[in-house]
């Protein structure tokens, strides 16, 4: 389904029991909802899932091209009213994560509990920001599926990356993507803001997971999350790089029907 917002059509699944706790699934970059099929299967049969695509990523629209996090927040906000779910659980992966740590502090009370996955708090270092610019180079000059190739590389565990089954599936979506989404979407990551010195107040059940060998946002910024979040759980998934859920679903899976089981309550 979709739902136009800010001049642009966002995509979204509504899955799972309607009266059930609603858990909102955000994808990481540059691939889309379909990432969270695994989770999907678990939850599906006690929770109200809903996972959509971020405008520029996947089934949704590029717009114009031009927007920021904020907007990408907006989008969730604008969903959750859409769908009437006054209050969700977010659960964010990499980019997923970024967006669910603004969407929290600028719209405390639309968040009963979060779930934060191969994240960080922190914007954008002077070098990631070259890597962006490089990235969108890249993109620019040699398309989508030379830059899923790369990624990939990047982002999963040296033993993933021998799994045929999770490449596909990776790169695969990635494909899908158009090179001005993601152009767009490298420049909104490269203009978030830092979220760090929101933590302290956050007063929602927090898990946060990270894959062991995860490069891109590595266990130790998770460790500082956890410090600063107050009675976060973390759990370092092992035989997992950047893309746990992917790499790791059984881990994975059973860390996040424990916490949702803990604190997902009406
Ligand atoms: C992601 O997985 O969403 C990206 O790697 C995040 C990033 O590049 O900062």
């Amino acid at each position: 389904m979709f739902l136009s917002t800010n001049g642009t059509k966002i995509y979204y699944d509504d899955e799972g029991q309607p009266s059930g706790f609603p858990i909102v699934l955000v994808h990481g970059f540059p691939l889309s909802h379909e990432m969270w099929a695994s989770q999907i299967e678990v939850l599906k049969s006690a929770y109200r899932v809903v996972a959509f695509d971020l405008r520029g990523q996947g089934r949704s629209e590029v717009g114009d091209g031009q927007f920021t996090l904020e907007f990408l927040v907006d989008d969730i906000i604008a969903l959750l009213d859409h769908l009437k779910i006054n209050q969700a659980v977010l659960c964010g992966l990499s980019m997923g994560g970024y967006v669910s740590l603004r969407a929290v502090e600028r719209n405390t009370q639309r968040v009963s509990g979060l779930v934060l996955c191969d994240t960080k708090s922190e914007a954008d270092t002077n070098e990631t920001k070259l890597g962006r610019a490089a990235s969108i180079r890249a993109l620019k000059r040699s398309g989508v599926e030379a830059y899923a190739d790369t990624f990939l590389k990047g982002a999963l565990a040296p033993t993933s990356l021998k799994d045929r089954h999770i490449v596909e599936m990776a790169a695969k979506m990635i494909r899908q993507n158009q090179a001005l989404g993601l152009c767009g979407t490298l420049l909104a990551l490269a203009g978030r803001t830092d979220t760090t010195s929101f933590l302290p107040k956050i007063q929602v059940p927090t898990l946060i997971l990270v894959g062991e060998q995860d490069t891109i946002t590595p266990p130790e910024q998770s460790r500082r999350m956890q410090s600063l979040i107050q009675d976060s759980e973390l759990h370092i998934i092992p035989q997992a790089g950047h893309m746990t859920n992917l790499e790791n679903p059984a881990i994975f899976n059973t860390h996040l029907l424990k916490f949702l089981q803990d604190h997902a309550r009406s």
